[in-house]
């Protein structure tokens, strides 16, 4: 036994220990409103933080403690006081910013909740389905999601996809799959008033939700939520576009979804398939950080409620390679990787035949 390895081995454990903990921390810090105090305020000290914050100061102190062990706030022996620098803070404290990654620590608490009942899981082989994970689950991804998704979607993302905006600014239809809350479908519909929109989710809470902002935002008659699984998709054309937003590894027979999915586009018509950005194989992901927690998210959430649909578990980790793959073994006969720059994200463009190519 090498007794420096044990050694670094157990102080790793408490590191991510420590990590694990300030990240929950992060939610009480987001949700106490202790960032937004923080932010642009200079250095303060607990007892200024917690005057500025109405938190009680003995709470505020063991917090800022936390925070600073974890690299979160800056800590100035000299003074005692903390301060959260701006490079820090625009990813803290605005929850309508593209850069909030509030969606993401938010996500911790409800995920981790779901260990125990993964590892019985584990035992029986069963899986776990989506509304199990909570009837938060759908607002929590949309927290994690909607900030982006708006400000990218129609502004950078589909000038990509030229034909496709042409067809829906002429009054094309698009179709969104597993769209959760909504938020694709509804940004489309605010884009394109001309275009017939409707979005499918396999989950019941999530549509009723959408149909809800649909209301609110007087789209309900150009939006059509239904929930209704992929599997039930009419296969007859229909669609000039299709999209799936971080849905395909999720669902039980990602071929087969495909499938239908080329069988109910238009003549030229495109899917655009957004997944998470990780490369072909697991030595290459272990040393990109985005990978490491699509690995964990895949674990704790992607492959057990696949496997609750009867499904593969084909997990968030499938790389480039698996996709184009899956892809032609659907039927598809373009495939292009789209070169839209997004951390997380991949985009590939499908369709059959030449069809137009992306820009
Ligand atoms: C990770 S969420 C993504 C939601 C949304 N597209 C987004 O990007 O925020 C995956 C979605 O796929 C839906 N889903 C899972 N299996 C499905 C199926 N068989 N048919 C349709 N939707 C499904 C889930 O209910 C969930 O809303």
């Amino acid at each position: 036994m090498d007794k420096e390895k044990s050694t670094r081995f157990m102080l790793k454990v408490v590191g991510d220990v420590a990590t694990a903990m300030a990240a929950g921390l992060l939610v009480v810090g987001d949700q106490a409103g202790l960032f937004k105090c923080l932010s642009g305020a200079g250095p303060l000290s607990a007892a200024e933080l917690s005057e500025r914050s109405g938190v009680l100061v003995r709470y505020v102190e063991e917090w800022l403690a936390a925070m600073a062990g974890a690299g979160y706030v800056e800590y100035d022996a000299a003074t005692d006081r903390f301060t959260l620098p701006e490079e820090h803070a625009q990813f803290l404290i605005n929850p309508e910013s593209e850069y909030y990654l509030g969606g993401l620590f938010g996500s911790l608490p409800g995920l981790l909740a779901m260990a125990p009942k993964l590892a019985q899981a584990f035992k029986t082989g069963s899986g776990i389905s989506f509304a199990e994970f909570g009837a938060g689950m759908p607002q929590m991804l949309e927290v994690m999601n909607r900030p982006v998704y708006e400000a990218r979607l129609v502004r950078h993302w589909l000038p990509t996809l030229p034909d496709v905006v042409a067809r829906l600014q002429a009054g094309g239809r698009a179709l969104d799959i597993g769209c959760g809350t909504g938020v694709v479908p509804l940004t489309l519909a605010k884009a394109f008033p001309a275009a017939s929109i409707a979005g499918i989710d396999l989950d019941a809470h999530s549509i009723d939700i959408a149909r809800g902002y649909a209301r609110e935002a007087g789209l309900q008659d150009r939006v059509s939520f239904l929930a209704q699984p992929i599997e039930d998709l009419a296969t007859a054309p229909g669609w000039d576009f299709i999209s799936t937003f971080d849905v395909m590894h999720d669902l039980p027979d990602p071929v087969g979804a495909m499938q239908r999915i080329r069988a109910s586009l238009n003549e030229g018509g495109t899917y655009l398939m957004v997944e998470p950005k990780v490369g072909d194989d697991l030595q290459t992901n272990l040393g990109n950080p985005f990978a490491r927690m699509f690995y964990g998210i895949s674990c704790l959430h992607c492959v057990p409620q696949s496997l609750a649909q009867g499904g593969l578990g084909l997990g968030a980790c499938w790389g480039e390679k698996r996709a184009r793959a899956l892809a032609a073994q659907a039927g598809f006969t373009r495939f292009e990787r789209l070169g839209i720059r997004t951390a997380g994200l991949v985009f590939y463009a499908l369709g059959v035949g030449a069809g137009t190519a992306a820009a």
